[in-house]
């Protein structure tokens, strides 16, 4: 990856469409330079924008749920350094479903990509981030226990609560860490996950939520934060 016009770098693990595509649009517009990962050999939007964009966008691959595809990722970028890394994949299943409904290979398909696979990827690449860096998760305000008046989505909300959760005990064993850290919460945005309902436009969420990733640089110390900046209770 040649030398971004900002000298800064991100790396965001599931950016092939979505809000991870468009922050890599957004990065790339702040001058940033960008790897981001796609699963399998298929071609991507990502493909078409690293094809546009004078080699500001680097194309990684990893399955987040084959950790000997997360240990290949992190050998393969033995030697770099990323200002941001930032952790975005995850999916959701049928939102009427009930934890009493809920078939275990579901649950199971949930959970450990919203909550094991994110945290493993943390671990293995954090060690890529120096010390005025950042390193973000991808949650959902969702995952706020504290929130959680209303039910719906129960399975989705467990895998967010869970992560919420792991990302707080990393953040509690590395207490003396410099580094930023944070779990982003983007609003209600359509994608193919958010569906058509969502309120919000990609447009209207991800350069405002790359404003507030970018703000907490330097402030060491998990915080849960909504896509406008707003603390969001656990
Ligand atoms: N949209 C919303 O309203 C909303 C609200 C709150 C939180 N979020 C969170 O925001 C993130 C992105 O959501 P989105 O709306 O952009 O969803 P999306 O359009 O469904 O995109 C999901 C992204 O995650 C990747 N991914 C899924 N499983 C993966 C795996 N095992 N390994 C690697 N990559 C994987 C997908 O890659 P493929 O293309 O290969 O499938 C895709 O790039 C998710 O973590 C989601 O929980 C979204």
């Amino acid at each position: 990856m040649p030398p971004a016009a900002s000298g800064k770098s991100l790396l965001i693990i599931g950016a092939s469409r979505g809000l991870g595509y468009a922050m890599v649009e957004e990065f790339l517009q702040r001058g940033w330079g960008v790897g981001g990962t796609v699963r399998g050999n298929a071609r991507t939007k990502l493909h078409e924008l690293a094809d546009r964009s004078a080699g500001r966008v680097e194309i990684e691959t990893v399955d987040i749920n084959a950790p000997d595809q997360v240990a290949a990722l992190r050998a393969r970028l033995a030697g770099r350094t990323f200002d941001v890394l930032f952790v975005n994949a995850g999916v959701t299943n049928n939102q009427q479903e009930t934890i009493a409904e809920v078939a275990t290979e579901e649950f199971v398909r949930v959970m450990v990509t919203n909550a094991l696979s994110p945290m493993r990827v943390v671990e293995a690449l954090q060690d890529l981030v120096p010390r005025s860096g950042t390193i973000g998760v991808m949650s959902s305000g969702q995952g706020s226990v504290a929130n959680n008046t209303r039910g719906m989505r129960e399975v989705y909300r467990g895998s967010q609560a869970a992560l919420n959760t792991f990302m707080r005990s990393f953040a509690a064993r590395h207490w003396d860490d410099p580094r930023a850290m944070v779990l982003m919460a983007p609003g209600w945005v359509r994608t193919d996950m958010g569906g058509a309902d969502a309120p919000l436009r990609i447009e209207d969420s991800i350069p405002i939520l790359v404003d507030t990733l970018l703000a907490v640089q330097g402030k060491a110390g998990l915080q849960y934060l909504d896509y406008l900046g707003r603390t969001v209770a656990w």
